[in-house]
């Protein structure tokens, strides 16, 4: 049975005011299902693989949230990352940890923030893509049919005629420029990086020796601790020494090792607020309303305010409007990079 590694130690700071710094989108009920975006990424991979199984990689921070929200995995499952590192160091503890115990696993590694609708297609998704990881050293992305020139996503070339449902990959590009990324999706043979990994543990290692040589050195030392009481003591000392990189940067654009599976599960990143307008109903003018709203003349906005305060709106168009605890939010629904600025600057305001 193949592991998961959940990666959610991120601040989801494109969600702000919704998401705060200490409970990060990953752990809000952000569609009112009743469970969080992590409880239903683990809830998604639970057919495929037993609850001892899943690796949840977070900031110390987070530690105790993981820990409520999943009380079915072990604690020691659970791995504190002394500070923010970004994916590719954040892959490469759990990829270390479970090579100690399993080095012939099978992983999965998933963000913990997205949103797939239909969950038996992708179950068959990620079971082609177990298998097709088996016999040979690949790292297995899948990948989703574009809609628009997103600049916040990987986008991967492929070779079209490839028959096999594993097909190469030609090129990966991380975050493109607008332009870049408008040609991308004209050219009709890219696809979106998920975000989602399957590969097996040797498999990755090998690429962070081949890729990322520095990475590898760090954790490797680490070996003969993980999975014991001086694990995370070494983890401090491993990520005081390592530089913030994502694993789409540090290896994926590189190798050569990556194929792609393409998915049709109805997948959002729900990473962004125009990620989840995108998925939810919207009225005839394309407006999302979950407030006491009065609207006129406005399309495509997003307003969600939870108070009862009665919001009035004339003339609006892509626009976001929301409120959360003591912050009133009005932008452009794509504002997405402003985010971090407006992060950092209403905290100075405090
Ligand atoms: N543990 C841990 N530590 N998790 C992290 C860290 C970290 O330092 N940084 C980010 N994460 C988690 C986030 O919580 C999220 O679940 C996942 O890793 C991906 O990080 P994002 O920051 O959301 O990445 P992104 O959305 O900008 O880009 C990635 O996902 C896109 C699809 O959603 C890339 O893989 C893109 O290529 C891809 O298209
Ligand atoms: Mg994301």
């Amino acid at each position: 049975k193949p592991y998961v590694v959940i990666m959610a130690g991120g601040i989801g700071s494109r969600f702000w005011p919704y998401s705060r710094n200490n409970r990060p989108k990953q752990f809000l009920d952000i569609l009112g299902t009743g469970r969080s975006l992590l409880q239903m990424t683990y809830d998604r991979f639970l057919s495929m693989t037993d609850s001892d199984r899943f690796l949840v990689v977070t900031n110390k921070h987070y530690f105790d949230l993981v820990r409520e929200q999943l009380p079915d995995i072990p604690v020691s499952n659970i791995l504190k990352e002394p500070q923010r590192r970004d994916t590719a160091n954040c892959i490469a503890y759990a990829s270390y940890k479970i090579s100690e115990k399993d080095p012939h696993a099978k992983v999965i590694v998933t963000p913990a923030d997205h949103l797939i609708l239909n969950e038996s297609k992708f179950i068959l998704n990620i079971e082609t893509s177990l298998n097709s990881c088996e016999q040979h050293d690949r790292l297995i992305t899948i990948g989703i049919q574009p809609n628009r020139p997103e600049t916040g996503y990987g986008y991967i070339q492929y070779f079209v005629d490839d028959s096999k449902a594993a097909k190469k990959v030609k090129t990966f590009t991380e975050k493109p420029n607008l332009k870049l990324a408008k040609t991308f999706l004209e050219s009709g043979d890219f696809v979106w990086n998920s975000g989602m990994f399957v590969w097996k543990v040797e498999s990755i290692i090998k690429a962070f020796e081949k890729y990322m040589p520095e990475v590898a050195e760090v954790f490797e030392e680490g070996v003969g601790y993980y999975n014991t009481d001086q694990e995370h003591e070494f983890i401090i000392k491993a990520y005081s020494q390592v530089k913030n990189i994502s694993i789409d940067f540090g290896i994926m654009e590189k190798s050569e090792e990556v194929y792609v599976i393409l998915g049709d599960f109805g997948w959002s990143d729900l990473g962004s607020w125009m990620g989840l307008y995108e998925i939810q109903d919207k009225d005839v003018e394309e407006n999302v309303v979950e407030a006491n709203a009065l609207l006129y003349d406005t399309k495509n906005c997003y307003v969600k305010v939870s108070s009862n305060k009665l919001v009035v709106i004339q003339g609006l168009e892509n626009y976001l409007v929301t409120e959360s605890e003591n912050v009133l939010l009005i932008c452009k629904l794509d504002a997405e990079k402003k985010f971090r600025e407006f992060v950092i600057d209403a905290k100075a305001k405090g």
